[in-house]
């Protein structure tokens, strides 16, 4: 892409994006009466301007009908969570039986474990990436525990040979090949949280399946940053939060994808609640659990319909624009910004994430060459110019440029602001 340095190109990449008008659909932070730069979609999506109206029609629901909001109203509560079927599916590239939007991502991961992570005799192993997320990291460890076993023996931390963040997709394959059959489960990250590297699903789903193991994703910097194909990845199931790229609020309620394969593997030993049971027969109220067909068969609880209610607005945004257009944009706001970094700032500043556009989302990892503590002032000073990035231990700024709502002007204010604290 042929991009410029001045202030101006920013301005005619904005008035020829054909997003642009999307930005006034969402709140955006304000600091000193104007509108912050937030990079920060990442970790928490902005708010959409619909939201508001969205829980309010709950509320108000709830108000006039009480309990029988569950079968009255606009969106009846008993069959809420199926108003989020087609949408999802939609976006992930699913069929609507491997999907449901339920509990939070970590609470999905053990609920998918408890099916999929089953270690058996030499086949006891689990696999995931070296500087995985804390969360998911707790989760395997005790996953493992709790079959028994010690983690120094079942558990695989896979980095690259190199000792960078990258790993190739060839190393995957490689280690799969040699070890493979004495994995049970390799769980990897659609886009890893730290390097913003994008995987490759449908190879790695390939080479863990060649190897007889199960493969599963977490999709939590993925889903709403990268377009998915899950059900052609092959994938035996999914989880994702919906409060990064999503928009869905702080805590939203997360989403979960189990292959068609299982959709009627009822055999499979799973972690039961009512709402998983069977709907035709789930209020004869027996002892006996009759799962659903496909993903919403690891349903626990009734849908948190106050909780579900802002994914429907930002469902509604999503498939408005479309996946496609917007990774055009955001590969195209993501490579300006790599491309003001590089002219102006490479002295100071490594990025981690690779320049492989094809094998990253819109989050760029900085790093500054002054080492940890200056990266930290620097991080600190950028939000007291109002700029929202975030900051990861030990010495990252992540940066993330979302269609939806950021600029070009964002990106050039951003880069100025980091010239002026970085190169002083
Ligand atoms: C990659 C990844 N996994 C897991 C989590 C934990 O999510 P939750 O608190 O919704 O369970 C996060 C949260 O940011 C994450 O980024």
């Amino acid at each position: 892409m042929d991009f410029k340095l001045d202030r101006r190109h920013a301005l005619d990449l904005d008035r020829a994006d054909p997003l642009a008008s999307y930005r006034e659909r969402f709140h955006i932070p304000q600091h000193e009466g104007r509108d912050e730069i937030y990079l920060c979609g990442n970790s928490l999506g902005l708010q959409p301007r619909s939201t508001e109206q969205h829980v309010r029609e709950e509320l108000e629901d709830w108000q006039r009908f009480g309990v029988k909001g569950h079968f009255a109203g606009r969106r009846p509560w008993m069959p809420y969570h199926e108003l989020f079927t087609e949408p999802t599916a939609h976006l992930v590239g699913a069929k609507p039986v491997e999907v449901v939007n339920m509990n939070s991502l970590t609470v999905n991961l053990h609920l998918m474990m408890a099916s999929f992570y089953r270690p058996a005799g030499k086949r006891h192993k689990l696999l995931i990436e070296r500087g995985a997320f804390p969360s998911d990291r707790y989760a395997v460890e005790s996953q493992v525990r709790l079959h028994g076993l010690d983690p120094d023996q079942s558990l695989i931390e896979l980095g690259s040979k190199s000792g960078d963040p990258f790993i190739p997709v060839e190393e995957i394959e490689a280690l799969l090949e040699a070890q493979g059959q004495e994995i049970a489960l390799v769980l990897l990250p659609g886009v890893q949280y730290y390097s913003g590297q994008a995987f490759d699903l449908k190879r790695i789903s390939a080479a863990g399946h060649k190897a007889g193991c199960r493969v599963g994703f977490d999709l939590a910097h993925a889903v709403g940053n990268l377009p998915l194909k899950l059900h052609d990845s092959g994938a035996d199931f999914a989880v994702w939060c919906n409060y990064k790229y999503m928009n869905a609020g702080p805590g939203a309620v997360a989403g979960c994808f189990v292959h068609e394969r299982h959709a009627h593997a009822f055999d499979l030993p799973r972690l039961a609640g009512w709402w998983g049971h069977d709907k035709t027969s789930r209020f004869r109220m027996g002892p006996e659990f009759v799962p659903m067909e496909g993903a919403e068969g690891w349903q626990l609880s009734n849908p948190p319909v106050l909780g579900l209610a802002p994914l429907l607005a930002s469902l509604d945004i999503f498939d408005e624009a479309g996946m496609d257009r917007l990774r055009e944009k955001s590969l195209k706001l993501t490579g300006y910004l790599e491309f003001l970094l590089k002219q102006k700032l490479a002295e100071h500043i490594d990025v981690l994430t690779t320049p492989d556009p094809t094998q990253r989302g819109c989050q760029l990892s900085l790093r500054l060459h002054k080492g940890r503590d200056a990266a930290r002032r620097v991080f600190e000073e950028l939000e007291a110019a109002g700029v929202t990035g975030d900051w990861r231990e030990p010495d990252v700024i992540r940066v993330a440029p979302v269609p939806l709502y950021n600029s070009y002007t964002d990106v050039f204010r951003f880069v100025e602001i980091l010239e002026g604290l970085v190169v002083a």
